[in-house]
């Protein structure tokens, strides 16, 4: 609550008025004002009618913003008076709402304050010109959702619209965040989110409980990792990804060029970890045996992802967010009717698949 609340709105009620005299303006007593509040009423009763009124304007205190001459009191307007638009006329009651180390554009915009809020009232809360999405859609347009064609994000247009992440005049982080967008984004994803529209009914997993895994991804451990993965308004990808990831748990594949639709994966990964030939650098998950005295790389991830014409999505072995076993290899995930288990055990030359899709299976490296 801003500090007018204690001292300074007894200053205001008491003191800071001002009304005419033929010397100009001279501060007087309450008495006085109060005649002047109702001159000013008598002609503009409108000012006082919304359906949430500003309090100095319910209050008849017209004259902190506006400084009539005598002759709009006698004669009455249009001229005759002088109106401040800025925001100094607002911050003799309010805090600063610049302060912040980002300030929305707006703020320094001609008008200032009385673009987004009407100084005497209005039918929309906290005295909004328009309602919350209308009003930031009149300048962001379109909203950032709208333009998306393959996910949206619900926050975005509910109620409480851009303002679930958006503080509207400024903050203490990047793009006028309320909070560090891990903080905010597990604000909402610290469970399990149930959707409904229609018969369909879509859940979204918990997300806190996979970063609390003891194998977490690293760009999900990260403050602002979730914007490397995912666009916060809405996508041409599914689930908000900014690059594209297969949307199902298998996928048609067969051919090299499958690959690039493991793109947002490859933004940071090599993707020769799917390649036909690979050196031992290329990736861990291979058997390696002898054949005629040379060393034969089997790709185990290239067998099982691009190898078979169901390829299999990264996401049945890792969660890309964080998992129980090392790799951030999942022990489990949904397919329709049943849950297969994966328990795998990590050995200095390779791995084991203990349970799986298939019996008991290792692979070792040779170097
Ligand atoms: C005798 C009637 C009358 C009184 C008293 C009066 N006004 Fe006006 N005012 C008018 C008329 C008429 C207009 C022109 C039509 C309109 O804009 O509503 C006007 C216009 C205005 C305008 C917009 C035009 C401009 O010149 O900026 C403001 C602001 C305004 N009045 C404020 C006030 C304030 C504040 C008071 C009290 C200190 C006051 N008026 C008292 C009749 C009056
Ligand atoms: C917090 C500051 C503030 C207070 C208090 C205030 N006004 Fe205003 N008023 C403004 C500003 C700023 C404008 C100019 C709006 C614009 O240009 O869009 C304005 C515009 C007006 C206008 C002309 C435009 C219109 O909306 O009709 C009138 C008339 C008016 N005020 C009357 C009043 C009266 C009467 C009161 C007291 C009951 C009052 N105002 C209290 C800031 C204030
Ligand atoms: C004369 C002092 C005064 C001036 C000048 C003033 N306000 Fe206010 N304003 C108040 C008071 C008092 C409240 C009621 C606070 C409350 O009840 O929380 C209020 C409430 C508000 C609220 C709603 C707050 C809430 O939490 O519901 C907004 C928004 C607001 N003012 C914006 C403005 C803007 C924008 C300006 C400048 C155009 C301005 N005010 C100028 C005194 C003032
Ligand atoms: C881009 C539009 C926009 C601009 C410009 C703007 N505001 Fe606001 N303001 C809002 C919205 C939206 C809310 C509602 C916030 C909420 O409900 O949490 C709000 C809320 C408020 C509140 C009440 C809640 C709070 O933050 O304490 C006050 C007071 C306020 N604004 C004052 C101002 C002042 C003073 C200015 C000019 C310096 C200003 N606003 C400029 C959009 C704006
Ligand atoms: C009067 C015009 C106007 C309105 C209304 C407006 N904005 Fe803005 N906003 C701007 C401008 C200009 C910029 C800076 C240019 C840009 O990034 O598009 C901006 C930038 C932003 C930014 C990026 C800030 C940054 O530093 O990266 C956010 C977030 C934002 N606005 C949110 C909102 C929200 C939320 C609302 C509604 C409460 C809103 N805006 C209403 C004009 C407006
Ligand atoms: C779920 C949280 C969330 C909601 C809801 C949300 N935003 Fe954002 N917005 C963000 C994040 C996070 C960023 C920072 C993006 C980045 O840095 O890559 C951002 C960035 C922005 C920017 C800066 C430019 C850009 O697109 O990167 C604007 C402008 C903006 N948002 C406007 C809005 C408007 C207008 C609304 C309401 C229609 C809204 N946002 C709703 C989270 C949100
Ligand atoms: C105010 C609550 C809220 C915040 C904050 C929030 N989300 Fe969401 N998110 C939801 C809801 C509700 C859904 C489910 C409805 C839907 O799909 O949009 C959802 C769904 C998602 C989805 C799945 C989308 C799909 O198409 O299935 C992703 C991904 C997501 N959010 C990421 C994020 C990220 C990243 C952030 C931080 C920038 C974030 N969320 C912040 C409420 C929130
Ligand atoms: C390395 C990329 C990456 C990072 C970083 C990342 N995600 Fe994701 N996220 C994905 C992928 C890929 C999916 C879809 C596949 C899946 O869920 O297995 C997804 C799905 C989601 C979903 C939807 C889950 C569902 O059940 O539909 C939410 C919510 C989500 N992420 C939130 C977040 C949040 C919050 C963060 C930051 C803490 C984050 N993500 C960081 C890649 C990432
Ligand atoms: C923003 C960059 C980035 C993106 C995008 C990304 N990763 Fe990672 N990933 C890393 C970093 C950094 C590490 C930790 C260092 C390392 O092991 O390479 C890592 C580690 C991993 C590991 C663990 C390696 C180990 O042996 O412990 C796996 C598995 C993995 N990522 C899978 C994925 C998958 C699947 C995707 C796509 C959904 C993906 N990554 C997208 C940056 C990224
Ligand atoms: C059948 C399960 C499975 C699938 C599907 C799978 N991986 Fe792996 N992945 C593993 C195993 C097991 C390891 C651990 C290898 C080891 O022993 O070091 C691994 C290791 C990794 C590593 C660490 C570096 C390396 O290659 O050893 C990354 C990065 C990685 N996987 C990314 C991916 C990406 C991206 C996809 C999808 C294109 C994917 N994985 C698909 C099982 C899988």
């Amino acid at each position: 609550m801003d500090s007018f609340k204690g001292n300074n709105r007894l200053l205001i009620c008491c003191t800071l008025v001002f009304v005419f005299s033929t010397a100009g303006w001279v501060t007087v007593d309450r008495a006085v004002a109060a005649e002047d509040t109702v001159s000013c009423t008598e002609c503009h009763e409108d000012k006082q009618n919304a359906k949430f009124v500003h309090y100095p304007a319910a209050e008849g205190e017209c004259t902190v913003c506006h400084e009539p001459e005598p002759v709009h009191l006698e004669e009455g307007g249009p001229g005759g008076m002088k109106t401040d638009r800025t925001a100094s006329a607002c911050y003799q009651c309010h805090d600063n709402r610049a302060a912040g180390s980002t300030v929305h554009t707006a703020l320094e915009m001609e008008g200032e304050c009385i673009q987004c809020h009407n100084p005497h009232g209005s039918s929309v809360e906290k005295f909004l010109v328009k309602p919350l999405n209308n009003l930031c859609q009149e300048c962001h347009d379109p909203v950032p959702a709208e333009a998306a064609s393959g996910s949206q994000h619900l926050p975005v247009t509910d109620d409480k619209g851009c303002l679930n992440c958006h503080d509207p005049h400024s903050s203490n982080q990047a793009a006028l965040l309320t909070s560090s967008p891990k903080t905010l984004c597990l604000g909402c994803h610290d469970r399990e989110i149930t959707t409904q529209e229609g018969d369909e009914i879509e859940s979204v997993k918990n997300i806190k409980e996979k970063l609390d895994m003891p194998n977490v991804h690293e760009p999900a451990s990260e403050d602002d990792g979730c914007l490397t993965c995912h666009a916060p308004h809405g996508s041409q990808y599914k689930k908000l990804l900014t690059a594209s990831f297969p949307e199902k748990n298998y996928y048609k594949s067969g051919t090299d060029t499958d690959k690039n639709i493991f793109e947002l994966c490859f933004t940071c990964h090599d993707e020769a970890m799917l390649n036909k030939d690979i050196s031992a650098a290329d990736t861990g998950f291979r058997n390696d045996t002898v054949q005629n005295g040379t060393v034969v790389r089997n790709n185990l991830h290239r067998f099982h992802v691009v190898n078979v014409v169901e390829g299999r999505n990264c996401n049945i072995c890792h969660d890309p967010h964080g998992a129980s076993q090392p790799h951030i290899l999942n022990s489990k995930w949904t397919m329709k009717t049943y849950e297969p288990t994966l328990l795998f055990e990590s050995r200095p030359d390779g791995g084991e698949c203990l349970k799986s899709c298939h019996r008991p299976k290792h692979y070792q490296r040779l170097d």
